[in-house]
């Protein structure tokens, strides 16, 4: 690793919330057909990353890791040459514990094996979880010994711990070498999951940055209650509205999440697609300064109504103003709040990132009534009046 890898929150697809153990290489590659040709590998999306269950239960005799044969009869490296002849990257999933959260084996004491065999795959991210780890051991060596072998594989993989939020990984996490860490538990694709995912972070933007990114969990975008996976699709129904999706794409944008689709991309609607690719969210979060965004609550409806503020690069602001109670609400934004007075003769010309159009200038506030579970996004420039 001669330069540092993934300078922007990593974009891609993960197999986990809609297949789940249902996995295999013509899911695989037909997955990475329809990234290269819908328009989702302009869009940024890059990464294909296999999650749990794609092995054999058992290491072969030279304690190396086994594809599992039915469902990768070729092996992975197979797949992977296919992900990168498609001008895409190829992830794998493994675990610090004895056991991935599935069963299958974990990497624990056989971390460098397990990045050379990675490397030879042709394997450019790896996701590693949290399931069985041994007590006695804290979970901050585990990954660190991880981020040591994949630094010195000979490949640039990307390293996504996946600890939860546990054990404090904000306060370790980026020293340990890793590009993103997850800090939630699983996302389902229910209202109150995408809510209580995204209110756990706000107030943590401190930890996340160009190179170490908060991984909030992988989108719920488009799935619409389908898919092989129980656990994410408990409580479920038929999953969100496009509202929903688009609300919660917003906040995972500026948020800097990492932006993994986890719905069965050969089966987008076109208001998926459109949620997907709006490159003006996209860009709010692909921002190469990547900091992370402030709140500020409503003040009259201060647990649902907010809005997250991002300094952008070229001096402009990413706003979301969004409402995730059950009535429609006014939301009101002073300029003030955002360093700005009106005796400093600026105002804020306001572009709409969902509508597309821009909005005028605007002085000393933005109001706007904004429905329940929706949003609106904003990008804000500084004019002289
Ligand atoms: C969980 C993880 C999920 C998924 C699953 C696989 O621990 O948070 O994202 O990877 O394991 O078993």
């Amino acid at each position: 690793m001669n330069k540092p890898i993934a300078p922007t929150p990593p974009m891609g697809w993960n197999s986990w919330n809609t297949f789940g153990w249902n996995i295999n290489e013509e899911l695989i590659k037909g997955i990475a057909d329809t990234m290269a040709e819908s328009g989702l590998k302009d869009a940024g999306y890059e990464y294909i990353v296999i999650d749990d269950c794609w092995s054999e239960k058992q290491r072969d005799e030279n304690g190396r890791l086994v594809p599992d044969k039915n469902k990768f009869p070729n092996g992975i490296k197979a797949v992977a040459d296919y992900v990168h002849s498609k001008g895409l990257k190829f992830g794998i999933y493994s675990c610090a514990g004895t056991h991935t959260c599935a069963g299958y084996p974990g990497s624990f004491e056989h971390e460098f094996v397990d990045a050379e065999t990675f490397a030879e795959w042709g394997v450019d991210y790896l996701k590693y979880d949290y399931c069985y780890k041994p007590d006695y051991i804290p979970g901050e060596i585990l990954y660190k010994r991880m981020a040591m072998a994949l630094r010195n594989c000979g490949r640039d993989i990307v390293f996504s711990a996946c600890n939860w939020g546990n054990d404090g990984v904000y306060n370790w996490i980026r020293e340990s070498g890793a590009q993103l860490f997850r800090s939630t538990g699983d996302i389902q694709d229910n209202w109150e999951s995408i809510k209580r995912n995204a209110l756990s972070q706000i107030g943590n933007s401190c930890y996340s940055g160009t190179y170490c990114y908060n991984d909030i969990d992988m989108l719920v975008v488009g799935m619409h209650g389908k898919g092989d996976n129980e656990e994410v699709l408990r409580d479920c129904l038929e999953g969100c509205t496009d509202t929903e999706y688009k609300t919660h794409f917003s906040i995972w944008a500026i948020m800097n999440s990492p932006l993994m689709i986890g719905c069965d991309i050969r089966k987008m609607s076109e208001s998926t697609k459109n949620i997907l690719m709006n490159k003006d969210v996209i860009a709010l979060n692909q921002d190469p300064e990547c900091r992370g965004p402030y709140c500020i609550k409503q003040w009259n409806n201060r647990d649902n109504v907010m809005t997250l503020i991002k300094p952008m690069v070229d001096g402009s602001y990413g706003i979301v103003m969004f409402n995730l109670g059950d009535k429609k609400s006014e939301m009101s934004l002073q300029f003030w709040d955002m360093g700005l007075p009106f005796s400093s003769g600026r105002g804020l010309s306001m572009y709409n990132c969902w509508t597309h159009e821009e909005e005028g200038v605007f002085t000393e506030r933005y109001v706007t009534q904004v429905e329940s579970h929706d949003c609106v996004v904003l990008r804000a420039r500084v004019v002289k009046l």
